[in-house]
């Protein structure tokens, strides 16, 4: 399976990294391209670097590691493309406002998710996973011991949800279903209850599954 990453910055470079180390081949791509020839030249011969449209056609699985605004641009400019594949979107509605605190760009009753698959042609595969950790723990937290750190993953689509198993082996950690794409939410930051921040730590497989049975109900 050939995985393109679409945005080599924190999420990306990280998932890029993670993916080669298991032993999967990865293109990447952004809006600069020396930026993804620079991350392929540092990955060695299981990556390289492509544009855009390139790096999605040869690729089984997509990765959109992209901000929120960039994604409402690129999949509709990448759709004929999109169709068919499997894409995975680690976005969060997060913001900051201008003293930089962290805000929520979307309603608390609206998720990423919702929006990048309703974005997507209908034949493409949509899984939400890789965001539910900062950058720096998804990064120190690959191939965690004694106990894997896990990565929650939320789709409707069985093909989606294989691919985003084994790529989430593959980066070191245990995949846990999380639901449906009703609830990513879950899994998005800020307010999921199933984000790192409202778990206060990276969890293993016991706790995870615990968690994604211990569904909030509103006050
Ligand atoms: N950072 C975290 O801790 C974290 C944690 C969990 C989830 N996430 C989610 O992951 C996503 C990416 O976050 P990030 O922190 O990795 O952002 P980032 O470091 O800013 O990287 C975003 C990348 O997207 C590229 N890009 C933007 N528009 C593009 C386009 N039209 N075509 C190709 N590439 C394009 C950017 O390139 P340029 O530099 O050229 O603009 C940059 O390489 C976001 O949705 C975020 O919510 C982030």
């Amino acid at each position: 399976m050939s995985t393109a990453i679409i945005g080599v910055g924190n999420i990306g470079g990280t998932i890029a990294r993670h993916l080669v180390a298991g032993g999967e081949s990865v293109v990447v791509a952004a809006r600069d391209e020396s930026q993804a020839k620079a991350l392929a030249d540092e990955l060695g011969p299981r990556a390289r670097a492509a544009s855009v449209e390139e790096a999605i056609t040869g690729a089984d699985a997509v990765v959109l590691a992209l901000w929120l605004d960039n994604m409402r641009e690129v999949i509709p400019q990448q759709a004929r493309l999109l169709d068919g594949k499997v894409v995975v979107d680690p976005s969060n509605p997060i913001g900051f406002d201008p003293d930089g605190q962290i805000i929520r760009t979307l309603p608390d009753d609206q998720s990423a998710g919702s929006i990048v698959s309703a974005l997507l042609p209908a034949g493409a595969h949509y899984v939400k996973a890789f965001g539910t950790l900062s950058a720096d723990s998804l990064a120190a937290g690959a191939h965690r011991e004694p106990r894997l750190a896990v990565l929650f993953y939320a789709t409707d689509d069985n093909a989606a949800g294989t691919a985003a198993e084994r790529l989430i082996r593959a980066a070191g950690f245990d995949p846990v279903k999380a639901g449906g794409v009703a609830d990513a939410g879950r899994i998005e930051g800020p307010g999921g209850d199933l984000q790192e921040f409202a778990l206060g730590e990276l969890v293993d497989l016991e706790k995870a599954r615990a968690a994604v049975a211990d569904v909030k109900q509103p006050a």
